[in-house]
This record gives C-alpha cells, structure tokens and sequence, in this order.
C-alpha cells in the first residue's frame, strides 16, 4: 500500500523535473562538446528546445544525428564573429518562436609563460573566451529584451585563481565574471538574470591532452577526490537557469569540488 503510494509520487515528481524547462528555448554556444554538449542535452530532457552552436562541424553533425530535430537545431558558428552570433541568435527566434536561456560554453585554452606568449595566441584566447561571451550576451539580450529570461556564462575558477602559464586564459575569465555584473545590471530592467558558473576541472575533451602528472596534481587538489564531470557543471547551469534562481543575478558560481580552497597545481614547473 505505501509502496504504491511512494511509486505513484515517484512517478509524478519524475514527470514534474522532467518538464522543468517545457516551453522554454535556449541557445548554447561550444555546445557540441563536453560542458556545453551535457548541458544542451540536460536542456533537452529537461523539455526545453535548443539551439547549439559550435564551430567544429563534425561534432554539430554529431549532435543533429543525436538529438531530436523537432527540438533541437545545429548551428555552425564562430563566436568571435558578430554575424554568426547574431545568426545563432535569430535561428532560435525563427526555428522556435523565441528565445528564454542562453548559455555561453564556447571557449578555448592555451599554456605559455608571458614572456613567450605570442600575441596572436594571447589574442585568441581573448578572442573567444571573452569576445564572444560579449557578443553572445549582446544578441541574446536583444532577443529576451521583450519577455524575460537567464543568461549563464561559463568562467572558470581561473577567473580567480591565478595559474602560471594561464595568463590569457585567467584574463579572459576573470573578464568574463565582471561582464556577467556589468550584463545583470543591464538586463535587470528587462527581467533577465545574466549569472556565471565558475567551473574547476572537468573531463572533457578540453582536458584530455592534460599529461597523467598534471591531472593527478589536479585531482590532488579538489577536496571532493575527484574531477568534474560535464554532468556536475550542467546541473548547477540549469538551477541558474531555472525558477529555483529568480533571485540570483550577477553572481558567479564555483562548481569544482573544492578545488578553490587548497593550492593550484604549477603547471609551468617540473613538467
Ligand atoms: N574542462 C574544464 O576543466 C573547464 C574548467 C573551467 C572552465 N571551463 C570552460 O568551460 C567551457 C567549455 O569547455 P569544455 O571543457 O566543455 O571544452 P570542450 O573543448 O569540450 O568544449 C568547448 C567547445 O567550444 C567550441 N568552440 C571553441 N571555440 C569556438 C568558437 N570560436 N566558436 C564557436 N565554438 C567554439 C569547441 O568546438 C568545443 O565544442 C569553456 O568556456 C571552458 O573554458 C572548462
């Protein structure tokens, strides 16, 4: 008898999460790989439709063959260019008839000390990981500016944490948590809510070239005893996303175990 009564709430509470974003139609960019990639999909299950947008066309072909394309769309993009941003934008207003979520994941990463930094890898990295978060915020406040919505940026807790050799990379994150403040003050009149999630180290295919000694240095540093999978970081964007933050806006989220808390690994040194 109790056992009926638990499988009938059971199966109600499952329906109920898993509409939690019915209606909703969200872009995310770097979205046909791993933070940006699970979360995308989370987006999708949760009853969202979704557009996602990444410059690597095999992995977008990927996803189209995945996902449902009654409500999901691929979008190739360079998020450094303002016309292909604008164009990601627009395909969720014209594919799905609005636009709620954005989701900013596309970024990339380079290691060089300073002194040997060349200026267009510097540039690069600036280029995308804050250009772009700029351009996408940019066009999707233009989009929600008539019916509300929630931007989530991914950062990094190398926004805060210095690490030698990450000199673009911390820069260009450490930029992006302020444009996320600059952004929720902006959009607040719109009602939307622009937050960021500073994510440690996940596995994903960004991480994967780290070398067996680095990782486990990184896994030695996160208190929780193991890394980040995109799962952890998907999970947290959708409560940005989502009603359970109405109250949240301008804030950065640190997902990463811990990791802030003990000392970072010196990856320009002994290796
Ligand atoms: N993996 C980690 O440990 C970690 C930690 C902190 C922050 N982050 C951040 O999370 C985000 C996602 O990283 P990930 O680990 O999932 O890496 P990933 O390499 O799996 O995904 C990044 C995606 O961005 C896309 N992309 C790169 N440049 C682009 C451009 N110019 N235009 C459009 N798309 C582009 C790539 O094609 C890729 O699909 C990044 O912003 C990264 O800086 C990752």
């Amino acid at each position: 008898m109790v056992g009926d009564w638990l499988k009938a709430n059971l199966i109600v509470w499952r329906a109920m999460m898993g509409n939690r974003f019915e209606g909703k139609v969200a872009v995310v960019t770097g979205g046909a790989s791993g933070i940006g990639r699970r979360t995308a999909e989370a987006l999708l299950e949760q009853g969202a439709r979704v557009v996602i947008g990444d410059r690597d066309e095999a992995l977008l072909s990927e996803c189209a063959e995945r996902f449902d394309p009654a409500s999901s769309a691929t979008v190739r993009v360079d998020v450094t260019s303002e016309a292909d941003v604008e164009r990601l934008v627009m395909t969720a207003a014209h594919r799905f008839g609005r636009l709620d979520i954005g989701v900013n994941s596309a970024g990339v990463g380079t290691l060089s000390s300073i002194r040997d930094h060349g200026v267009d890898s510097w540039k690069q990295v600036i280029d995308v990981c804050l250009t772009g978060v700029f351009l996408s915020v940019k066009h999707e406040l233009k989009q929600m500016a008539s019916g509300g919505g929630a931007i989530v940026n991914i950062a990094s807790i190398n926004a805060r944490q210095p690490a030698e050799g990450m000199a673009a990379y911390c820069s260009a994150k450490a930029g992006v948590e302020m444009l996320t403040k600059v952004a929720a003050l902006e959009a607040a009149p719109h009602g939307v809510r622009v937050n960021a999630i500073a994510p440690g180290f996940v596995e994903t295919p960004m991480t994967a070239p780290t070398r067996s000694a680095v990782r486990a240095q990184f896994v030695a540093s996160i208190p929780a005893g193991r890394p980040g999978s995109p799962d952890d970081i998907a999970r947290a964007v959708l409560f940005l996303a989502g009603e359970d933050a109405s109250w949240i806006s301008g804030e950065t989220l640190v997902v990463d175990g811990g990791e802030v808390h003990r000392e970072y690994p010196r990856l320009l040194s002994g290796f």
